[in-house]
């Protein structure tokens, strides 16, 4: 294939990425964006194997191969409460791949031109530098998710200035490593430094902020992707790494307004985990009352408006699908049945919707909790379903609570409101929550999907 053969494909490929985000911004036209990146992809990586500059075929597509059958594999196992670790796994690849490439693209400098020769060692110190962080972050970042790693934040003392010192360290060695010509001393030394980093980084963010630590990987992933592609001259792993980058960064910015968090203090680690251990206690802090099924179902008969909140637990049981059953009753019988999403609730961004979605749950009542929160006072009954963190009122009531400031869904102003968990166990925070303790609040204890299904029998007595 021709070089200018390549370039057009890579435009192309360019496209179909941009409109595959396009398509993912909204539900109604997510799988046309899936569709699109698919696209773009397979463009990507048929002009890239057979441009002119790339030889031993063979061992390309053995390592295609087998990639594919891992990824394959992975993708048909994973459940959907474990895609925030496996995502956070992908990315610590694309963090190592960018190290690597910075290695190889320094062994390998003798094709650059004299004059480009200080350009490029710059992009490999930052490529490498940023791979490295990227890698260990997203490492703690998969081991926190799927509970290898405490979710409890690391408070290293003098953290913030241990950041900075690894930075100012990094940045002297860069002048080293330009000045010297390319040292690997100097690319050595940065490199254990940005591993370090990376880990601290994410180490010492608490359990209720990693959504925030997803999406800022998610953009540290593409940047590093960035720097792989300038280090190769490959344009479209610039533009893409770009465009990863970038929508991650919104996203972690949308993330930190939901979480009512501070974006350069994500940027710089550590947040929100201050002296608040205080008020993360799990202990009981008063009497809650219990409900059978055919009570809920009762309650349910008598509203004239429902609001469902959604959460983590939701997901576990795979409650979705009777949900969808009882809102659809409900909704015949002349029920006013919506859905409150919260922007962090389950264990990724888009989590609840996409599980209702998946079981066909009508787009135009599932609403943001901004266009929901004010509601709740007018509401008969509202269905807790293995939320938690997203509907504790100590967001609001308790400044020392590590979740203090989140913005919440105020299910607690309802006239009547019903949880459905297994335990008294809290939410991925930690924190107890003051609503199962209300007078206006009853405990459905039990497997959410069991119980859903327990209540849809009773309406369909
Ligand atoms: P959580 O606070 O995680 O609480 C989930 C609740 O579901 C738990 O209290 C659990 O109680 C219950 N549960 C678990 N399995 C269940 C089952 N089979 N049947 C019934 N209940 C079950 O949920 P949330 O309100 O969705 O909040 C999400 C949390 O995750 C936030 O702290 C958020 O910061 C964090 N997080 C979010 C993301 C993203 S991007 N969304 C990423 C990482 C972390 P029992 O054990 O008593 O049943």
């Amino acid at each position: 294939m021709s070089q200018g053969l390549v370039t057009a494909a890579y435009i192309v490929a360019a496209i179909c990425f941009i409109f595959s985000l396009a398509g993912l911004s909204k539900q109604e036209t997510a799988k046309q964006g899936c569709y699109s990146g698919i696209v773009g992809m397979a463009i990507a990586l048929f002009a890239t194997i057979f441009s002119e500059t790339v030889s031993g075929l063979g061992w390309i597509m053995l390592a295609m191969i087998v990639g594919a059958a891992v990824g394959i594999h992975k993708a048909k196992k994973v459940e959907m409460t474990e895609m925030p670790e496996l995502i956070a796994l992908l990315h610590s690849f694309v963090g190592l791949a960018a190290v690597l490439v910075g290695f190889n693209s320094f062994i390998d400098a003798g094709d650059v031109s004299a004059e480009m020769h200080t350009i490029h060692l710059v992009e490999v110190f930052l490529g490498v530098f940023i791979g490295a962080v990227t890698f260990t972050g997203s490492v703690v970042a998969f081991g926190k998710l799927n509970g290898k790693i405490a979710s409890k934040p690391l408070q290293l003392p003098h953290k913030h200035k241990l950041n900075a010192a690894a930075l100012l360290v990094s940045f002297i060695l860069l002048l080293c490593f330009v000045s010297a010509d390319g040292s690997w001393f100097a690319l050595l030394v940065m490199t254990v430094i940005a591993l370090a980093f990376g880990w601290h980084l994410v180490a010492s963010i608490g359990g209720a902020d990693m959504p925030v630590v997803v999406s800022m990987l998610n953009s540290y992933s593409g940047w590093a992707a960035a720097a792989a592609g300038f280090m190769l001259s490959n344009d479209l792993l610039i533009v893409t790494g770009a465009l990863v980058g970038s929508s991650g960064a919104i996203l972690s910015y949308i993330m930190c307004q939901a979480m009512n968090r501070s974006f350069i203090s994500v940027i710089a680690g550590g947040f929100g985990s201050g002296d608040a251990a205080s008020s993360s206690g799990s202990e009981e802090v008063g009497e809650y009352r219990e409900v059978q099924a055919a009570e809920v179902a009762a309650m349910l008969k008598d509203a004239s408006s429902v609001i469902i909140t959604p959460g983590y637990g939701m997901a576990v049981a795979q409650a979705q699908y009777p949900v969808a059953e009882i809102t659809d009753l409900l909704r015949k019988n002349g029920t006013e049945v919506r859905f409150g999403i919260h922007p962090v609730a389950g264990r990724l961004p888009g989590h609840m919707n996409v599980l209702l979605a998946e079981a066909k749950v009508p787009y135009d009542i599932v609403l943001e909790m901004d266009e929901i929160n004010d509601d709740f006072a007018e509401t008969d009954v509202v269905l807790v379903i293995g939320a938690n963190d997203t509907v504790n009122p100590a967001a609001q009531i308790d400044p020392n609570s590590p979740i203090a400031g989140m913005p919440v869904l105020e299910v607690w102003k309802a006239k009547e409101v019903v949880v459905f968990k297994r335990s008294m166990n809290t939410g991925y925070a930690g924190v107890q929550n003051p609503l199962f303790f209300n007078e206006n609040s009853v405990m459905c204890f039990g497997d959410a999907k069991a119980k859903v299904d327990e209540i849809l029998a009773e309406l369909k007595k």
